[in-house]
């Protein structure tokens, strides 16, 4: 049965959250008194729908059903998780939480996105404080994966490890912070880099613009994947992080940095900042930039999938648990769904359609899931045999777009010895046929390179399917040579 999350407090994060749960086929249920509430979340759901899904290299669930709430009290009767997204202020929070607990199921997570409180300031006064915590995500939620999840001494620790196998269901990745502290781990470290960014524009040593220079074009990239510690044992060499401390950890008492200190935000240095960002930033709305962020974060993440590393590692294991789910419920008598999947943003060429190295790419998934269901898994290619593709054929009969949701079927034309011959099916989920991909494989010694015959296991597997899918129609478009007309 779906799940249901009750989100309190619609902005920028609540509308995030609810993105990150409807997308995880949750129901969710908003309750906001903005009149523009509607608006703003169907923007915010808008743009989740056209990044999330493409990160996934399987299909995410199906979507579930929003429902705009007309007090607390309609949202988070009978939901699962309640999501506290309301202003930062502790008296609103305190109100918000006793009417929430007025209504909700004894044993929901109540999660707040409180990016300063800590959990024991929300508990106070609170009827049942055990089953109130911190969830501090970041923005956009729906795609960046780090919530800071802090119980304090009060929460249950069992609500602290139901929220975070949820959180983990929902592809984030939950850092449970042990010792509450005011503002959390990640806003500290994120606070001193912007004092320290407030005094240099301060004392006129540089502009916004310069600021992000610095940070995006460097040390910000080895951030996104290795952090701050790791980034610094790597420079100290092979003497280690011992060596690097002891070279540079002094720098750190030098008068390097004001970092005890806050300038003041006088209206003067207010008017400065603003206008520098205006020059960097004016010529977009604030919806294109979070389209260019949201692209940029889908293709970084994506490239960190390749490498099977940090927010890439975490999408993958997300991907395994949905095609572990799928494999139970395969019939291997018609052609097998092997790939389901959205057309991520950064499949897209100038065309402003799927550019035909994806297609490949594409098929190739669909060849790798139909090794695995044969048993050419990773642990047997670890052992030293696979399969190489020796000829291909793609036909690209309809145009794709990103966002497109697709599936792709494989039919097994002959499977016998060293050869595998696949013709492999991409459909719209609407039913247009997209493309066809025939593939001629051959297995092989990965000792050698040269071609072997198959395990056992594979060869009777394999044969098996073939023999069921002899008994399918020829594809139309099978054994085609390139330009031949029907
Ligand atoms: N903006 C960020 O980058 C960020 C990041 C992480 C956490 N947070 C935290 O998330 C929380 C919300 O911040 P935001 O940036 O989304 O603010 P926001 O101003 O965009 O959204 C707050 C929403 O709460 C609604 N609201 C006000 N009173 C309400 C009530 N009584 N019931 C229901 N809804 C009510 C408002 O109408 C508004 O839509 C804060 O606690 C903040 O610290 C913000």
């Amino acid at each position: 049965m779906r799940k249901t999350a009750a989100i309190i407090g619609g902005g920028v994060i609540g509308g995030g959250w609810a993105a990150r749960f409807l997308l995880n086929g949750w129901n969710v249920n908003i309750s906001d008194p903005d009149p523009e509430a509607k608006r703003k979340i169907n923007e915010v759901l808008a743009n989740a729908r056209r990044s999330l899904p493409g990160l996934s290299d399987v299909e995410m669930p199906v979507e579930g059903k929003l429902h705009f709430a007309v007090s607390i009290a309609d949202a988070v009767v009978g939901a699962d998780w309640v999501q506290e997204s309301v202003p930062e202020r502790l008296d609103i929070k305190h109100s918000i939480i006793a009417e929430i607990q007025q209504h909700c199921r004894a044993d929901a997570v109540i999660g707040s996105s409180t990016s300063g409180f800590k959990p024991s300031d929300l508990q106070q006064g609170a009827s049942a404080p055990s089953q109130i915590i911190v969830c501090h995500p970041f923005n956009p939620v729906y795609l960046l994966p780090l919530v800071e999840v802090v119980g304090g001494e009060q929460a249950a620790p069992e609500i602290v490890e139901k929220a975070s196998g949820i959180l983990s269901a929902l592809g984030m990745k939950p850092l449970l912070i042990k010792k509450e502290i005011d503002a959390h781990i990640a806003d500290r470290l994120l606070e001193a880099v912007w004092r320290e960014g407030l005094w240099l524009i301060k004392d006129g040593i540089a502009t916004t613009e310069e600021l992000d220079d610095a940070i995006r074009f460097g040390f910000g990239i080895r951030w996104a994947q290795m952090g701050l510690f790791e980034t610094y044992r790597v420079a100290g060499g092979e003497a280690g992080m011992e060596h690097f401390i002891a070279q540079f950890g002094p720098c750190l008492e030098w008068p390097w940095t004001k970092l005890m200190d806050v300038p003041d935000l006088t209206d003067d240095l207010v008017k400065k900042i603003a206008s520098q960002s205006d020059a960097q930033s004016g010529m977009h709305t604030i919806r294109e930039l979070e389209r260019i962020r949201d692209d940029n974060l889908v293709a970084m993440m994506r490239a960190l999938k390749g490498q099977n590393w940090g927010a890439g590692a975490l999408l993958n294991t997300y991907d395994a648990r949905i095609k572990n789910a799928e494999s139970a419920e395969i019939d291997y008598s018609k052609p097998i769904r092997t790939v389901a999947r959205s057309i991520p943003i950064d499949w897209v060429d100038y065309n402003g359609h799927m550019n035909e190295s994806r297609y490949l790419q594409n098929f190739c998934d669909a060849t790798d899931r139909f090794m695995e269901l044969i048993g050419c898994d990773a642990e047997y290619i670890a052992n030293g045999g696979s399969y190489f593709t020796v000829e291909t054929h793609i036909r690209h009969l309809s145009e794709v777009h990103a966002g497109a949701r697709t599936y792709t079927t494989t039919q097994c034309l002959s499977g016998e010895g060293k050869k595998m011959h696949l013709f492999h099916r991409m459909h719209h989920t609407d039913g247009t046929l997209l493309a066809t991909g025939e593939h001629m494989l051959v297995h092989v010694s990965l000792a050698t390179r040269k071609a072997s015959s198959p395990s056992n296991e594979i060869s009777r597997r394999l044969e098996e399917i073939s023999r069921m899918h002899a008994n399918l129609l020829m594809p139309e478009g099978a054994g085609r040579a390139i330009g031949q007309k029907r």
